[in-house]
């Protein structure tokens, strides 16, 4: 009896490692992974056309590495969505490995991925920064890999998925305050447009602590102007561009706040308003300063009285909106200001 169990046994450990040899073995464990990781990037970015890296770090040694090279390489979809989309290399690894000091740097290199276990993924933008870790046991469905999970997976990292080409990324960084405008009011259904996606904007308990009043009204924005000219000659004199205090855009949108307090909610709502209205082809500039002269100046009161607002409101900011009549580039931006905690 002892006999044929121990037999048996052996039969089980032959038929699992013969199952094992017949994958093939994708990770090339005479190259340096530092240099292939290197070539790699080289390679995505001199192609241009934008692909990122994945590593699939694990080794010859890991069954369930071999595992999922083989699911892939069967399966027609995902190897052709990952090819168009990916420079994909097999990373060896061992952690029982001998080379000890080189691995350590490798991971570090790649943010610890080994902390998932085997495979993992590792995807890298083409300078390669460590975008995502896969823990590729979430990919994992009975004993094999999930095509609806793997796909999902490569599509949440597709590059059009991460990089500014990304319609919103685009729209962010393609917005410019403008401060020249066409002689065309901005159409009643885009301003609609515009306001909507504020009023759209998250606020602490949904309390919506503003009010926004959107002026079409040609007569209330150049009655303003006048009293602004009278009041500031030698300022308007000096703009040769100067067609009215809002920056001499043809609409614009008033947001105030009880005391017309600044608040982190009406900002929110201000940078969707710009950023929808950069998408439908306007141009825009927060401002501050007419609001200074709108709430200070007496004669101003019956423009500010036309707007209705409630009791105890007051304009925060204003909004120029209008067709951009200028091109302005990029203002820099300080990037040392942000900081990960890892
Ligand atoms: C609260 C606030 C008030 C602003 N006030 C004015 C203003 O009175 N006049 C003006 O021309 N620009 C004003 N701006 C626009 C900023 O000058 C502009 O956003 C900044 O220089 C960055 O340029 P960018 O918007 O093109 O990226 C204001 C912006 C903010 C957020």
């Amino acid at each position: 009896m002892r006999k044929i169990a121990l037999s048996l046994l052996f039969a089980l450990v032959a038929l699992t490692a013969s199952a094992q040899s017949a994958l093939k073995r994708v990770y090339n464990e005479a190259i340096d992974p530092m240099a292939q990781i290197d070539s790699a990037l080289a390679a995505v970015r001199a192609e241009g056309k934008g692909r990122l890296v994945v590593c699939q770090v694990g080794g010859n040694w890991c069954p369930w590495c071999l595992r999922f090279a083989d699911f892939m390489e069967r399966d027609a979809e995902i190897a052709q969505l990952v090819a168009n989309n990916f420079a994909y290399i097999h990373v060896n690894y061992n952690p029982r490995s001998k080379a000890a000091q080189q691995s350590e740097a490798l991971m570090k290199r790649l943010g610890s991925p080994q902390r998932f276990g085997f495979p993992v993924f590792v995807v890298l933008d083409q300078a390669g920064n460590v975008l995502h870790i896969q823990d590729s046991s979430f990919l994992e469905e009975d004993k094999g890999y999930s095509k609806e999970k793997t796909l999902r997976f490569f599509k949440a990292w597709a590059p059009q998925a991460v990089a500014p080409s990304n319609n919103v990324m685009r729209t962010i960084e393609a917005r410019r305050s403008v401060r020249r405008y066409l002689d065309r009011p901005v159409e009643h259904a885009k301003l609609e447009q515009v306001a909507r996606a504020g009023i759209l904007a998250p606020s602490g308990m949904n309390l919506q602590p503003w009010q926004v009043r959107v002026v079409e009204n040609r007569e209330w924005i150049d009655g303003v102007t006048d009293l602004f000219k009278k009041a500031n000659p030698d300022q308007v004199k000096r703009d040769a561009h100067f067609k009215n205090m809002f920056r001499n855009a043809p609409n614009i949108i008033c947001v105030a706040t009880p005391d017309g307090q600044p608040s982190v909610d009406a900002g929110l709502m201000g940078e969707n308003m710009m950023l929808a209205a950069q998408s439908l082809g306007l141009g825009t500039c927060c401002l501050g300063g007419p609001v200074r002269f709108l709430n200070t100046t007496d004669a101003c009161k019956p423009y500010l009285d036309k707007l209705q607002l409630p009791e105890g409101y007051s304009i925060c900011y204003i909004l120029a909106v209008g067709y951009p009549d200028e091109s302005p580039e990029a203002k820099p931006r300080d990037m040392g200001k942000l900081q990960f905690v890892k």
